[in-house]
């Protein structure tokens, strides 16, 4: 089959020709119907993230099981599913406490699985390598969803809007009337804008270096357009009666972008980290400032959520309408387009765009 794998730091992916093996006990493989493309996979190929290579790209993406191992009882063949890139174990510590999404077994960047057709051994991208025609996963890494769900948006619910809904929903809890300022308008971003709108939040700030982000996110529901220089922190107070937001939502995964959310905080507020930034960007924040703003930050990894439980029901959301995620795709395009798709992101344009193997 074909996959798109990325072989060096700074080099742009190609598309090539892999051996998947057969699925084993409890693994199923899935042909993908569609795939995003996300700003991790672009972390792991511009070296933000270390990662191993070759590796194939790809961690957002829905399909249908077309071939299943012995003792797999969670789907048969025909099915259609979503891809979850962190499936818990059920067994370990933060498992039996209620944070399944921090799973001491699962989200390991890359995973050794399938070889090229020289019979290299490749890696995955977060244990699937979705941007390619088919996947071999362990069952515990699909989620059925029903066969009239479009498979685009089946897609996106796997990564950018399951982690964008999670974030203001479970993470930061957004109550409304609560002031937003999201930080990076990427599918992400644009996930956290349409949640907080939807949650009533108000203002919701959205703010972006891209002065072409702006229309995206008023389609997105947010009520201003902010531009990210060294003025963000005053025009926020200026919408917010010169207090600053109640949450701040990162979702660029920079040191600098982090402490801009800091900064547009109001005291006692919080900054919820959505982005996933590299091991050396560091953030520097005063002792002082920290004590008196009275600020919270926190992470949140998947939105987090519980894939298993929270899929189906924005699923189910999409499907009697009062979910509607038009919006993010932005562009459409074939596995031979994937790499320019990954350079558009790079440059900052569009939101979402989704691939059809
Ligand atoms: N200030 C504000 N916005 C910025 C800045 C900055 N300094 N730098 C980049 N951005 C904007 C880009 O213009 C773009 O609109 O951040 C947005 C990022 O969007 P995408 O590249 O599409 O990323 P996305 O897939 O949404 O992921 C965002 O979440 O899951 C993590 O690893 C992912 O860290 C990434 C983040
Ligand atoms: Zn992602």
């Amino acid at each position: 089959m074909r996959a798109l794998v990325a072989r060096a730091v700074g080099e742009p992916p190609r598309v090539e020709d892999v051996d998947l093996p057969a699925p084993g006990p409890g693994q199923v493989r899935v042909e993908i119907r569609a795939a995003g493309v996300c700003h991790s996979d672009l972390s792991m190929v511009n070296g933000t993230v270390a990662s191993p290579y070759p590796l194939v790209l790809g961690h957002e993406a829905a399909g249908v099981v077309v071939e299943v191992g012995d003792g797999v009882s969670r789907v048969v063949p025909g099915e259609q599913v979503v891809l979850n890139w962190a499936p818990p174990c059920r067994r370990c510590w933060h498992c039996g406490h209620g944070e399944p999404w921090l799973c001491e077994r699962a989200g390991t960047p890359a995973v050794a699985r399938g070889r090229t057709s020289g019979g290299e051994q490749l890696h995955v991208t977060l244990g699937l390598g979705a941007l390619a025609e088919q996947v071999v996963v362990p069952q515990h890494a699909v989620i059925p969803v029903p066969a009239e769900l479009p498979m685009e948006v089946a897609a996106l619910l796997g990564c950018a809007v399951l982690t964008g809904i999670g974030a203001v929903r479970r993470t930061a809890r957004v109550a409304p009337g609560d002031s937003v300022a999201v930080v990076g308008l990427g599918g992400v971003g644009l996930s956290v804008v349409s949640a907080a709108r939807a949650a009533g939040a108000g203002p919701v700030l959205a703010v972006d270096v891209s002065p072409a982000k702006a229309e995206l996110a008023l389609a997105a529901g947010a009520t201003d357009f902010l531009v990210a220089d060294e003025s963000l922190s005053r025009a926020v107070r200026a919408l917010t009666a010169g207090r600053g937001v109640d949450h701040a939502v990162e979702c660029v995964g920079r040191g600098s972008t982090i402490r801009a959310a800091w900064r547009a905080t109001r005291r006692g507020g919080q900054v919820i980290v959505v982005g996933m930034g590299g091991k050396d960007d560091i953030v520097s924040l005063s002792a002082m400032d920290i004590f008196h703003s009275a600020r919270t930050l926190r992470s949140s990894v998947y939105g987090s959520s519980d894939p298993d439980r929270d899929v189906p029901e924005l699923a189910r959301a999409v499907l009697d309408g009062t979910l509607d995620l038009g919006f993010l795709i932005t562009d459409r395009t074939t596995l031979d387009g994937a790499a320019e798709a990954f350079a558009r992101m790079a440059r900052g344009e569009g939101a979402r765009t989704v691939v059809v193997p």
